[in-house]
């Protein structure tokens, strides 16, 4: 799935929606960001210090996103969907550990390749299908309120 639809995948006037959108698209800049360290030998330092800061860029993110989706959907699909995120935060601490043990071009470009494809899963389409569920449901409330 193409990352320039991130837009027209959460298209909302909810001003929580639009920053949990704008996350999104942060976390892929830090992907770019370690991409382009892993081509720059005397940058690799640089690796572990960026990939700590995405860690705690979706911790956050993370805590917003089962906020909003509490209000709105559920108990046992925020669940599911926090499990996700447990997940990833697993492989990301495992990312970090590897690349904290042995920091080389070829463990960069392995780190870079896993995030880039399980976060486009993720937000391409675990979020976007969570984040329509969600919207739905706002609408469903306003109907009735
Ligand atoms: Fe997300
Ligand atoms: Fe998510």
């Amino acid at each position: 799935m193409k990352r320039d639809s991130l837009d027209s995948v959460i298209k909302s006037n909810d001003i929580d929606i639009i920053h949990l959108n704008d996350d999104h698209k942060d976390l892929f800049n830090y992907i770019a960001r370690l991409n382009k360290i892993a081509k720059q030998p005397k940058d690799y330092d640089y690796a572990i210090i960026i990939l700590e800061r995405l860690i705690s860029f979706f911790v956050e993110h993370v805590i917003k996103e089962e906020l909003l989706l509490q209000k709105y959907l559920p108990a046992h699909v925020v669940k599911e969907h926090a499990l996700l995120h447990q997940n990833e935060l697993t492989q990301l601490d495992n990312s970090l550990h590897l690349l904290q043990t042995n920091l080389s071009s070829s463990n960069i470009h392995t780190v870079v390749a896993k995030l880039e494809r399980e976060f486009t899963n993720h937000i391409c389409r675990s979020d976007r299908k969570i984040m329509q569920d969600l919207i739905k449901s706002q609408k469903n409330m306003q109907h009735y309120h």
